[in-house]
């Protein structure tokens, strides 16, 4: 503007400013355009149709061990069996001595207990549930009993401090191991969706004479061997035996007119074998990342 002729600054200013709008303007025009069309894009994509009924609460699942319980328990009661239920707290005399494990007796030893006051405890297997069975019911029995169990053991991958069992029993006229294998094939099957093929080896549990440890031929190798089997080809799986005459005897049963077997499972192992779990410390973690796959 300086060095324009003093005559011409009006008329060259009144262009400039004129220029400034009209550029000013169209900026304003585009600009709306834009938001315009931000907001229009918006609308499309958040569009709700308040019409619709509402998503609601996802539901939930049941937890690996409740479904193998429930599956054994309509197995079971499908075969004419009680199913029974026995408090977690217990007496020190349902859970050793009328289970034939008097106060001196090492067998103690391989079952860490929680004590509690008053020859109370924290029960380390349902096995007791087989006296309350007993002595509530009497002979002729057949009697599952699922439920959690306790024992003071040092937490690791295959080691918990709570975990839960399947106690079965059976008191009868004339009850012999080829019934027991039976029931443990047939349950067996019925869990692992195939038939298994399983073997008895000698296995000492105070409650019962004779006593075994049933083991199941390894599926995943087929019984070759391989590292779930520890290259035995067979994977342990429950205690049984016939019911030791002092265990019925305790419970006011005549060990001369009626005999039994009984078997202890471990659901928590069984719940990890079905589904490949491999640290049982995921079962009580109550992790919704872990939950969510059953
Ligand atoms: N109670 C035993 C345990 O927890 C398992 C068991 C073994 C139960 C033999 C039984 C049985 O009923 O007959 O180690």
């Amino acid at each position: 503007m300086g060095q324009l002729a003093p005559q011409e600054r009006a008329h060259v200013g009144k262009l400039l400013n004129a220029v400034k709008t009209e550029l000013e303007a169209a900026l304003h025009a585009r600009k709306a355009r834009f938001d315009e069309q931000a907001l229009a894009a918006r609308l499309d994509a958040e569009w709700v149709d308040l019409t619709l009924p509402a998503p609601g609460q996802p539901t939930g699942s049941l937890h690996p061990i409740t479904q193998i319980q429930t599956e054994i328990e309509d197995l079971f009661i499908s075969m004419g069996f009680a199913v029974l239920g026995g408090p977690e707290v217990e007496t020190e005399y349902n859970n050793f001595d009328a289970l034939n494990i008097p106060a001196d007796h090492p067998a103690r030893d391989m079952q860490d207990t929680f004590w509690l006051a008053d020859h109370n405890l924290l029960r380390t297997h349902t096995s007791p549930v087989q006296v309350r069975g007993m002595q509530r019911f009497g002979p002729p029995l057949r009697m599952i009993a699922p439920g959690r169990v306790f024992r003071n053991e040092a937490v690791d991958a295959s080691h918990e401090h709570t975990f839960y069992q399947v106690e079965g029993m059976i008191v009868d006229r004339v009850v012999s191991v080829a019934h027991l294998i039976y029931f443990m094939k047939t349950m067996l099957s019925h869990i692992m969706g195939r038939d298994v093929t399983v073997r008895l080896r000698p296995g000492f549990f105070p409650f019962v004479e004779p006593g075994f440890e049933l083991d199941i031929q390894c599926f995943i190798c087929g019984g070759a061997g391989c590292p779930v089997c520890k290259q035995s080809g067979w994977v342990e799986q429950l205690g049984c035996g016939l019911v030791h005459p002092n265990v019925l005897r305790m419970s006011g049963i005549d060990p001369e007119e009626w005999n039994g077997f009984a078997f202890g499972l471990g659901l928590t192992r069984l719940a990890m074998m079905r589904y490949s779990i491999d640290d049982i410390r995921l079962l009580q973690s109550g992790d919704l990342r872990f939950l969510n796959q059953f």
